[in-house]
């Protein structure tokens, strides 16, 4: 899939791009059927809601489930990716956020570069997230919610946030988001199952909480360009990668046809992977 001129140019002044149904029906299938199951592992990946059971989210699938390692090579996610980044990418983060029906809980207001920035030292914002709905996003669900053009004003002053959620961010103050909403107003992309998003790492994004009887389950890749690779390995590994090889694309039918692809943490996650690793 190749961006056009004019996409590139809007993604430029918007900080990000919708693809409504870009995915079909059976392809998302093979993912979803394979949801379930993996939320039911106790495995350190599931980072579960406070105080509850339901996944928020699941980290690093891509590592020991088959179809999402294929769809972690996904052309039709990563290649666009590589056109607006114009290099190789490696996998930062990936992960499946749960927003499950009444349990789900909200995001706060964040950009994904400030955290990649402050707690991994991911030098530049040359990283991006594609996003793919494995259920349908409507208004009652929590759709993400962006600013657009605020990724255009670089990294924005963060608090660490380790209390309203069950997972550390560093998040803006209601001071600048009302200026920020003032200047951008806020839009949040809803559609089918299989529809895709794709935005800038500084693009100022939050969700609500999900209290209708909807799951909104979503899949997130945070590719980073090879030569932007993260200098500290201060969280653990499943949730900001330490491996730079470059992705190998698999061909674009690759949800719905078996290829070969390596799963090294299918029997468990390495001890090295649960902890910081110190500088050499
Ligand atoms: C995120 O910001 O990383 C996730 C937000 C969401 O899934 O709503
Ligand atoms: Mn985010």
């Amino acid at each position: 899939m190749e961006l056009t001129p004019c996409s590139i140019e809007q993604f430029e002044r918007e900080g990000y791009l919708f693809f409504p149904g870009l995915f079909r029906r059976e392809e998302i299938k093979v993912l979803l059927d394979e949801v379930p199951r993996l939320y039911a592992q106790l495995r350190p990946e599931n980072v579960r809601e406070k105080g509850g059971d339901a996944v928020r989210t699941n980290f690093a699938a891509h590592m020991y489930s088959y179809p999402f390692a294929k769809l972690a090579r996904h052309p039709r996610m990563v290649k666009p990716v590589m056109q607006i980044l114009g290099e190789e990418l490696y996998m930062h983060q990936f992960k499946i956020n749960g927003k499950m029906a009444f349990d789900g809980d909200l995001w706060q207001w964040h950009q994904d570069y400030g955290t990649w920035k402050n707690d991994d030292l991911m030098p530049e914002a040359r990283a991006m997230n594609v996003a793919i709905f494995l259920d349908e996003v409507n208004e009652f669900n929590g759709p993400l919610m962006f600013i657009p053009g605020s990724h255009k004003l670089g990294v924005i002053d963060a608090q660490h946030d380790l209390t309203t959620t069950s997972y550390p961010l560093w998040t803006i103050d209601h001071d600048t988001i009302r200026k920020l909403v003032e200047r951008g107003g806020i839009v949040a992309p809803k559609g089918p199952a299989g529809s895709m998003i794709l935005f800038h790492s500084c693009l100022v994004h939050a969700s609500t909480s999900n209290l209708s009887p909807w799951n909104r389950v979503s899949v997130y890749l945070s590719l980073c360009a090879v030569s932007n690779h993260i200098r500290r390995f201060k969280r653990p590994e499943y949730i900001a990668h330490r491996d730079f090889t470059p992705i190998r694309c698999l061909p674009d039918d690759c949800l719905l046809t078996d290829y070969d692809v390596a799963l090294p943490w299918k029997d468990g996650t390495p001890e090295s992977a649960l902890k910081p690793q110190l500088a050499a």
